[in-house]
């Protein structure tokens, strides 16, 4: 938890490559990946991401809650279930971003985004995390507090399973025209499930609170987006589309739900 702003500059550096050198080290000197049961964070792990990534399946025992929301790839808030969303170390890609986790005490699972990182643990959001704890939401009087709560099984699913997580119904991950194309661009240039189901819009941020509410799109070959207004724009954003909300985060431990501020 609470990593953002250092996870943040990781993913500004990505866009130049350091990314893979960046995250080893961060992953070295973090306490919870000298933990012997995480498979995925033993030492020859980060030589290939992509291949670590798609591998499948396995168990996590430092999987804890998340209370703010944030995307380094910039999907908007406002347009995702933000209740849904994994935070793992390791960089986001274009493919497996759906991971679905099973408590095998109750067989509880929730199915998650995974679009941004965390410091050393496996956090998910803190709705996510008390659900497989409790079967409860994180809300007045069934939140509870704690860190990890033991052995949850992970499955990368293929990431049509994630497209009711995103709000419109579109199926298509929602992307910011200014923010997300160094990362999106990485994904169309290969034969990828994030470039071929995307959505571009004219917000700044991941809480949705700069910009326009309207859809972007991207020439081919283009490396900018192209949108009714200018992109990138400080205005406050109207939200018009109604299925879209307002970010809200979920106060840990107090389970108050609170406006995202960043
Ligand atoms: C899994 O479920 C059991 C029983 O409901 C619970 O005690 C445990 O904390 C849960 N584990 C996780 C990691 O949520
Ligand atoms: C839009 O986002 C970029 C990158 O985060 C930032 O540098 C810029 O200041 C933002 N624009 C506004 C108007 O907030």
């Amino acid at each position: 938890m609470f990593h953002k702003a250092i996870f943040l500059s990781v993913a500004f550096l990505a866009a130049f490559g350091f990314a893979q050198e960046l995250s080893t080290s961060i992953v070295k000197a973090s306490p919870s990946s000298l933990d012997p049961h995480s498979p995925i964070s033993t030492p020859s792990a980060h030589v290939n991401v992509d291949k670590r990534q798609a591998s499948g399946t396995g168990s996590l025992y430092d999987v804890t809650p998340h209370p703010f929301f944030s995307s380094s790839i910039g999907v908007l808030g406002c347009k995702i279930n933000t209740n849904r969303v994994a935070y793992w170390k390791e960089e986001v890609d274009c493919d497996n971003i759906c991971v679905k986790l099973t408590n095998t005490t109750n067989g509880r699972t929730v199915t998650l985004l995974r679009i941004d990182h965390s410091g050393g643990a496996h956090d998910i959001s803190y709705d996510a995390w008390n659900y497989l704890a409790t079967g409860n939401p994180a809300a007045p009087g069934t939140a509870i507090a704690g860190g990890a709560m033991g052995k949850l099984d992970y499955q990368y699913i293929p990431a049509d399973n994630s497209k009711s997580l995103i709000m419109d119904g579109s199926g298509k991950l929602p992307l910011q025209g200014a923010n997300s194309m160094n990362f999106l661009s990485s994904c169309l240039s290969r034969n990828t499930w994030v470039g071929k189901n995307y959505q571009l819009w004219n917000i700044n941020d991941s809480l949705c609170h700069k910009g326009y509410d309207e859809k972007c799109t991207l020439a081919p070959g283009a490396n900018q987006a192209t949108c009714p207004h200018a992109l990138g724009s400080g205005v406050n954003v109207e939200i018009t589309n109604p299925t879209d909300h307002k970010v809200m985060n979920i106060e840990y431990p107090t389970e108050k739900p609170i406006p995202a501020v960043g």
